[in-house]
């Protein structure tokens, strides 16, 4: 497994690889949800790129940019281990050649992204786009894999795909969660004991959600006060239902509804994301 920090050395890596390419973009911290995309793409590629770049333009000025955990070590053992064939690790310098007011930027449209996570995290799409963009062009991958816990992230980055004419696939991969249901993410190390607990009650609101809706119980109200009552020791950010093939918000719950929550725990303020199909 090559470990390249350069532009220069990955563009003379990739043009020597034969076969197909999969790429998984990754901010690093991996665990086993990243583990499970990766598997995915050796399976399904010839080699597979895996990048490891803390984005900063995706971060906003009061996020957790400078403590976003960073387990550089670990992450290339774990991907020697999965049969990966580059691991991309530049620095922001190498990446950006200058700040983000003065970039070139992919912006997804106000209607993907003045919603959900976007609300509070203005330009955190734009720097999504723009980076995963500048990786598809540096790896000529023919595949991508992104994962289901990040939902409005990989609808906007199937539809930057479909709408730019990007010459890739996006696989998506579904959540990998806990033995007791708690979705993995890189911010659950951000977690206190008593946290990690109370952070359950998110899994647990979607799973009692769909058993709502198996018993015809299908309001949105009933679903959101269920909800709310499971997660009252969080800071429920929101609780929203939305057709999972456009992202638009829906009244009513249908076999096409995704509930979607971002929730901040009590004493770490750590933000977390969860979703599921009803
Ligand atoms: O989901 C992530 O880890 C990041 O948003 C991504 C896709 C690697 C872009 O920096």
């Amino acid at each position: 497994m090559k470990i390249i920090k350069t532009i220069e050395e990955l563009k003379e890596e990739i043009s020597k690889l034969k076969g197909s390419t999969g790429l998984v973009p990754t901010m690093g911290a991996l665990h086993n949800g990243h583990k499970s995309l990766i598997d995915k793409s050796v399976k399904e590629n010839d080699n597979t790129v895996v990048s490891i770049f803390v984005n900063p333009i995706q971060f906003g000025v009061n996020e957790d940019l400078d403590k976003y955990p960073r387990t550089f070590e670990a992450d290339c053992k774990l991907c020697e281990k999965s049969g990966v064939t580059i691991v991309f690790a530049p620095t922001p310098e190498v990446m950006y050649s200058s700040s983000k007011d003065n970039l070139t930027l992919i912006c997804p449209p106000y209607s993907a992204v003045d919603k959900l996570c976007g609300k509070s995290r203005p330009g955190h799409f734009d720097g999504v786009c723009s980076v995963v963009a500048k990786l598809f062009n540096l790896t000529h991958a023919k595949r991508a894999y992104f994962g289901q816990k990040d939902a409005q992230q990989l609808f906007i980055i199937q539809k930057m795909v479909k709408d730019l004419n990007f010459d890739i696939e996006i696989v998506p991969c579904p959540i990998v969660r806990e033995e007791d249901n708690l979705a993995l993410s890189s911010r659950n190390k951000y977690l206190t004991q008593d946290e990690r607990k109370i952070a359950l009650s998110i899994s647990q609101s979607l799973f009692e959600a769909r058993k709502l809706v198996e018993q015809n119980i299908a309001t949105k109200r009933a679903i959101v006060d269920n909800s709310l009552a499971l997660m009252k020791e969080l800071d429920v950010e929101y609780i929203e239902f939305v057709n999972y093939e456009t992202f638009e918000f829906q009244n009513e719950v249908d076999r096409n509804t995704l509930m979607l929550i971002a929730a901040r725990t009590p004493i770490s303020k750590t933000r977390l994301i969860d979703n599921m199909k009803l």
